[in-house]
């Protein structure tokens, strides 16, 4: 586990993560004494459609000043639109420890570091007490966690009963091979996908609901072909998630996109209550 949760890090690793966004921002003009969530917004959401899923995500249920784990937080981008919109106290937990000194700094940056908190951490094991947080909010990263009756399990054992578990998940749809490199695994080895009928399998047994289902594999489509077109014709953005994904990312966006199309993969959202 040790050695695969390494493995997992060297691929998200970004050295000077935080140093090298600063300068996009600067190139871009921005006085940095004055950044604003949506000067960071195309770099600290790291999943398809960035901002505007996670907002109706966050519309879905009535958040006003809950308590929210954010796993797998990334950057934590939106952990910070959770804390600046919805009035929510958000702690972000992550496996990689330059993305939680990202995110701390981030969160300085746009003077959102009294409502935030981000650790370094294991989803599998999560460092809280039984029934800590209103809710719990995740997306796209179980596909990096082979242990997904762990996962689940530690979610649902830190929610408060009562609680929400909000989701948005790249996931199986088909059983044939999936190609790589894709934005979460350079190969096969980082990579554990699995369906929704099993995710809902493992949250069923540890006594969630579900409450709402939402399809998302077309408005992933729709918004990856327009990003295609942007990308032909004016060249990548100077803050975007080229600055994460690295010299692979239009292959990594191809992969994915042709495996949507192909109705290999799948991109689902969702509410669970305990
Ligand atoms: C594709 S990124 C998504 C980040 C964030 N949820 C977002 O949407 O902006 C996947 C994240 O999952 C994290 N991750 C992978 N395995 C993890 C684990 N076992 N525990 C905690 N975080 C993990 C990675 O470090 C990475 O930041």
């Amino acid at each position: 586990m040790e050695n695969l949760n390494q493995n997992i890090e060297n691929h998200y690793l970004k050295e000077e993560l935080y140093e090298d966004i600063l300068n996009r921002l600067k190139e871009q003009g921005i006085d940095l004494n004055e950044v604003k969530r949506s000067d960071i917004a195309g770099v600290d959401e790291f999943h398809v459609r960035g901002a505007a899923v996670s907002k109706e995500l966050a519309d879905s249920l009535n958040l006003d000043g809950a308590t929210v784990l954010d796993v797998g937080c990334g950057l934590g981008g939106p952990c910070r639109m959770l804390a600046d919109e919805y009035n929510c106290q958000v702690t972000g937990l992550d496996l990689s420890k330059e993305y939680i000194r990202t995110a701390k700094e981030l969160s300085k940056l746009v003077k959102l570091d009294s409502k935030t908190s981000f650790i370094k951490g294991d989803a599998t094991s999560l460092p809280f007490e039984d029934n800590t947080f209103d809710v719990i909010w995740t997306q796209h990263v179980q596909m990096n966690i082979p242990n997904k009756e762990k996962f689940y399990s530690e979610i649902s054992r830190v929610l408060k009963s009562g609680g929400h578990f909000l989701y948005y998940e790249i996931l199986k749809k088909g059983d044939g091979e999936v190609n790589y490199p894709m934005p979460w695994a350079s190969t096969s080895e980082i990579s554990f996908l699995f369906k929704e009928a099993e995710m809902d399998n493992f949250l069923t047994k540890f006594g969630l609901t579900k409450e709402q289902s939402n399809d998302q594999t077309i408005y992933g489509i729709d918004f990856l072909d327009a990003l295609f077109v942007k990308l032909k014709e004016f060249g990548p953005p100077k803050i975007g998630l080229n600055a994460l994904m690295g010299e692979t990312t239009k292959q990594k966006l191809v992969n994915v996109l042709g495996h949507l199309k192909s109705g290999e993969l799948e991109l689902k959202s969702g509410v669970y209550k305990k």
